[in-house]
């Protein structure tokens, strides 16, 4: 029988594909152009303690294949989402991830525990250990394998949600920050948000950006964002969540051959709004015509 159904550890979804977190914010806006509910889950924009209006001036640049952003983790804060938007995300009928980040350890444990006493209305915690954006926290505490197996291990003793930890690809070695997110119990990692990046107005001889850099995205990170997987697929007991250009049904495979079990899109669908409409109808022809348990694709790659 085929089906477009995975699992990440204990977490069915009812397809791989899954809205990358900051850009589908709670799904009020998407859900006009269409039901959200064929997708594997919905990621929301990256939560703090406190409300953030986000980074001054120009926050968004297109570049060649991709673009560049430096939001710097504009939200509501934590209670507003809990209070406005969380049942409206679980009213959606898909998979309900909720991203979290902080500056500090203490905020990140603060987060989960909020979080956690709202757990029958979440299916997995994303934790963002990799906002390039921000000046503490995130990425600066996420590039670092003895703080992420720490700030895991503490996370750990608050909750027993589903720990997806979303990392930095803006280090030497992704499998030991992967590892160090393992050790301290993480359920799954998400590879991979974006590289830090920037682009110059050639006029003014100064960058684009307000935040002089940003993360990039789309699909010139893929490459990189599939050899991250399939690294950290060869060394992980855990599943992975792979992130990073995905614009076609084939993209989905690529990642889930290299090892993910699930596939999350952001900037394909920021383009093309209802691109993954069409991805799931492709996925699911493709099930079809090859008569195969998408699932049974994760880490069938065979290397040289
Ligand atoms: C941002 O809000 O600056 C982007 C969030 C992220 O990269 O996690």
């Amino acid at each position: 029988m085929s089906s477009i159904n995975v699992k990440v550890g204990n977490v069915d979804l009812k397809s791989p594909l899954i809205l990358a977190s900051g850009t589908c914010n709670f799904g009020h806006e998407l859900s006009e152009y269409y039901d959200l509910s064929i997708l594997g889950g919905l990621s929301s924009k990256g939560l703090t303690i406190k409300p953030r209006q986000g980074n001054e001036g120009c926050r968004v640049a297109e570049t060649a294949s991709g673009m560049l952003n430096s939001v710097g983790l504009q939200n509501p804060g934590v209670d507003f989402f809990i209070e406005n938007d969380l049942d409206y995300m679980r009213s959606l009928n898909t998979g309900v991830i909720v991203n979290a980040a902080g500056h500090s350890f203490e905020d990140y444990i603060a987060m989960v525990q909020k979080l956690n006493a709202h757990k029958d209305k979440i299916d997995a915690l994303e934790i963002n250990l990799s906002c390039p954006n921000v000046k503490a926290g995130c990425m600066t505490l996420g590039a670092d394998p003895v703080q992420v197996k720490e700030i895991v291990t503490l996370m750990r003793k608050e909750t027993d949600l589903p720990l997806w930890i979303k990392l930095t690809p803006n280090v030497t070695d992704i499998k030991a920050v992967a590892l160090a997110a393992q050790e301290g119990g993480a359920d799954a990692v998400v590879l991979i948000n974006t590289l830090l990046g920037m682009v110059i107005n050639i006029k003014t001889r100064r960058p684009i950006l307000h935040n002089n850099t940003g993360g990039y995205s789309g699909p010139a990170i893929k490459p990189i964002a599939i050899r991250m997987v399939a690294e950290c697929s060869k060394v992980l007991d855990i599943p992975i969540i792979g992130c990073g250009g995905v614009m076609s049904y084939e993209d989905v495979i690529e990642f889930m051959i290299a090892g993910a079990s699930a596939v999350e899109i952001g900037t394909g669908s920021l383009i093309h709004p209802t691109l993954p409409v069409k991805i799931t109808e492709d996925l699911i022809k493709y099930t079809e015509d090859n008569n195969l348990d998408l699932r049974d694709l994760t880490g069938t790659l065979e290397l040289w």
